[in-house]
C-alpha cells in the first residue's frame, strides 16, 4: 500500500537526544523513508494489524505488546470503540523498523492519518502530531515528542520541551544535507536508557549540569552551522556531541566503531542518533561521493546501512 496521505516518516537526531528530555533544544531531521498506513472498519469488532514493513529480525516479537498497546491508544484517543466497531490495520511503506529511527512514532502518526481518512473525520497537523504523542507513549512512558513531531511535520526542525507545549521550528537549509545512517543491529530499551540517565543526573546533579551546558552551548553552535550551511563545522559538532553521548554514558562500543570507521572512511563528523547502547548511528557527507564511500565502509561493519539527504 502507498498511500501518501497517510505518510509518517522517520527521523534522526543532529543534536540533542537524551538532552531534550531536559528541555535542551535538539535539532531533527526526517529521513526519506516512511511509513504509511491503511484502515478498514470491519463487521466484527476486535483489531487485526497487517504488518508489511520491512522487517529487522526480532524486531517484532519484542515491540509486539507495546506496539498493540500503542495502536490501541490511538484508535480511543480519536474515538474509535473498536469492542463495538472492529478495524484491520494495514501497516507497510519503506521505513525499516529498526532501534533509533521513530518507527513507532511514524507507525502512530501514520495510523492517525489513516483514521482520518477513513472516519472520516478531517485532522489538523496539530491534532494528527497529538494523536501520535498519545501513541507514543504507549511505546514508552514519558517521550519528549521528538519523535512523533519529526514524524508529521517531515523536513528538519528545530525542537524544544517546555513545561506547556513544545517548541519548534522547520529549520530552512542552506542547502542538502547528506547523511548516511547504519543499524548496530542490537535493539535499545528507550525506557531503560532514559531511566539510567535520569539515576546518573539524580546521583550527580553538577555533572549532568555541566554536560547539559556543554550541551546547550555545542547545539547552538551547531544550529548556526546548519543555517549557514558550513558542513565542516557542522561535522566537527556532531563529533563533539558524540562525545557528549559518551561521556553521559549512552553510547557502547559497536557505535563508537561504525563513528570512527564512517570518519575514516570521509565523513566530515559521524554520532550516535536517538536512545544509544545500541540503535543507530549517522555520518555526515557532503558529497554524493563521500557519501557513497562511507555507506560501502560501512556495510562491511554494520548490518544494515542506508542514504538520505535532508533537503
Ligand atoms: O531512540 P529514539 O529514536 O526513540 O530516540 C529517543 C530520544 C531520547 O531523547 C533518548 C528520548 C526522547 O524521548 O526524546
Amino acid at each position: 500500500a502507498c498511500l501518501k496521505r497517510t505518510r509518517a516518516f522517520g527521523k534522526l537526531i543532529l543534536f540533542g537526544e537524551h538532552f531534550v528530555v531536559y528541555k535542551a533544544p535538539a535539532l531533527v531531521g526526517a529521513v526519506a523513508a516512511y511509513t504509511d498506513c491503511d484502515v478498514e472498519f470491519t463487521g466484527a469488532p476486535g483489531i487485526e494489524v497487517v504488518d508489511l514493513r520491512p522487517a529487522v529480525p526480532g524486531y517484532k516479537v519484542e515491540k509486539a505488546a507495546e506496539g498493540e498497546e500503542a495502536v490501541k491508544i490511538v484508535l480511543s484517543h480519536l474515538g474509535v470503540d473498536t469492542e463495538k466497531r472492529g478495524a484491520k490495520i494495514t501497516f507497510g511503506g519503506s521505513l525499516t523498523a529498526v532501534s533509533g529511527i521513530g518507527a513507532s512514532a511514524a507507525q502512530v502518526v501514520s495510523l492517525a492519518r489513516a483514521l482520518s481518512a477513513a472516519l472520516p473525520r478531517t485532522l489538523s497537523e496539530e491534532e494528527v502530531n497529538a494523536a501520535g504523542y498519545e501513541g507514543e507513549k504507549g511505546y514508552h512512558g514519558t517521550p519528549s515528542g521528538v519523535d512523533n513531531t519529526a514524524a508529521t511535520y517531515g523536513g528538519v526542525l528545530r525542537f524544544q520541551r517546555t513545561d506547556g507545549a513544545p517548541l519548534f521550528t522547520m529549520k530552512k537549509l542552506a542547502g542538502p544535507i547528506r547523511i548516511v545512517y547504519a543499524s548496530t543491529g542490537i535493539t535499545a530499551s528507550t525506557t531503560k536508557v532514559v531511566g539510567d540517565v535520569k539515576a546518573k543526573k539524580e546521583a550527580d546533579e553538577a555533572w549532568f549540569g555541566s554536560l547539559l551546558a556543554r550541551y546547550t552551548a555545542l547545539a547552538a553552535e551547531g544550529e548556526a552551522a546548519l543555517d549557514a550551511g558550513d558542513m565542516a563545522a557542522l561535522g566537527r559538532l556532531l563529533d563533539e556531541n558524540h562525545a557528549l553521548c559518551q561521556e553521559l554514558t549512552v553510547s557502547c562500543k559497536e557505535l563508537d566503531d561504525l563513528v570512527v570507521a564512517a570518519r575514516g572512511a570521509g565523513a566530515v563528523g559521524a554520532k550516535m542518533s536517538g536512545t544509544g547502547r545500541g540503535g543507530l548511528m549517522l555520518a555526515l557527507t557532503p558529497t554524493a561521493e563521500s557519501q557513497a564511500a562511507v555507506a560501502k565502509a560501512l556495510e562491511k561493519l554494520a548490518p544494515q546501512v542506508w542514504m538520505t539527504t535532508f533537503a
